[in-house]
């Protein structure tokens, strides 16, 4: 069932939106060589806590395994929810991708952003920007009355014009009232179960594209995936609200 939000609702996630990309922004300031990314998580759970919001990530998923962190911090070929630790140093040319969910007023707000440390190799600076280039030309899709498959054609075809591949088996995702709601929201052409958006959902689209193939595993950590082949990903993602003519990006 896909939830087309209030405008109280909306109050709260545009506020929200606006203190994650704050946090996001002090996270970002804070990365570079020799900073540990537990130390990330740390600023970011104080930052949080001050703003009087939640860390949605933290305590999420099985109980057997609850994500312990507030924020995901994904190195190089780490594409998403790499667990903050102080063992994962930072160095210079290392691409970070720090992803992170807060609750506000019982809203949530999803965000995530690639950063470059350093100097990074030609092609890690190109993926980086790639990433984020194929996010805002999929973001331009998004309309009441438009198919999510519009938006995931573009976002694909931006990254496979660039020479990178898109993954395929971590979607996007409505979120508000949960960090996960439906629709599901890839970011590559598939048949079937397309969806037409209505003024009113909110969305956390998020493509991870890679430097080689698509294929991804799990480490055994249970939560961090990589790319198969060891290559580098990277990751953008926002939460909008879709409009009558288009839409209002929350997280930035
Ligand atoms: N933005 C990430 C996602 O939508 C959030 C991961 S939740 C976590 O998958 F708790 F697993 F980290
Ligand atoms: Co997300």
């Amino acid at each position: 069932m896909i939830v087309i939000k209030n405008e109280k609702e909306i109050a709260a996630m545009r506020r929200g939106g606006k203190i994650l990309a704050e946090i996001m922004d002090a996270v970002g300031q804070k990365i570079a060589p020799g900073v540990s990314t537990l130390a990330l998580d740390k600023l970011a759970s104080e930052l949080v806590f001050r703003s009087g919001g939640r860390a949605a990530f933290l305590g999420y998923g099985e109980k057997n395994n609850p994500y312990p962190a507030a924020i995901c911090a994904s190195i190089n070929s780490e594409i998403v929810h790499g667990i903050p630790s102080e063992q994962k140093i930072i160095q210079s040319g290392d691409i970070v991708k720090i992803d992170m969910g807060i609750e506000i007023d019982g809203l949530i707000t999803d965000m995530a952003r690639t950063f470059s440390v350093g100097a990074v190799a030609p092609v890690a600076h190109k993926l980086a920007e790639a990433t984020r280039e194929a996010l805002d030309a999929g973001i331009k899709k998004i309309k009441a009355g438009a198919n999510i498959s519009e938006y995931s054609a573009a976002v694909e075809d931006y990254a496979k014009a660039q020479g990178f591949s898109v993954i395929r088996d971590l979607v996007g995702h409505g979120v508000g009232r949960q960090l996960h709601e439906d629709p599901q929201i890839p970011n590559y052409s598939c048949k079937g179960n397309d969806v037409v958006l209505q003024a009113g959902m909110t969305l956390a689209l998020e493509p991870m594209i890679n430097e080689g193939t698509h294929y991804i595993k799990i480490l055994s950590d249970g939560w961090t995936y990589a790319t198969k082949d060891g290559k580098l990903s990277a990751h953008f993602e926002d939460t909008v609200l879709v409009k009558k003519d288009g839409c209002e990006i929350l997280t930035r």
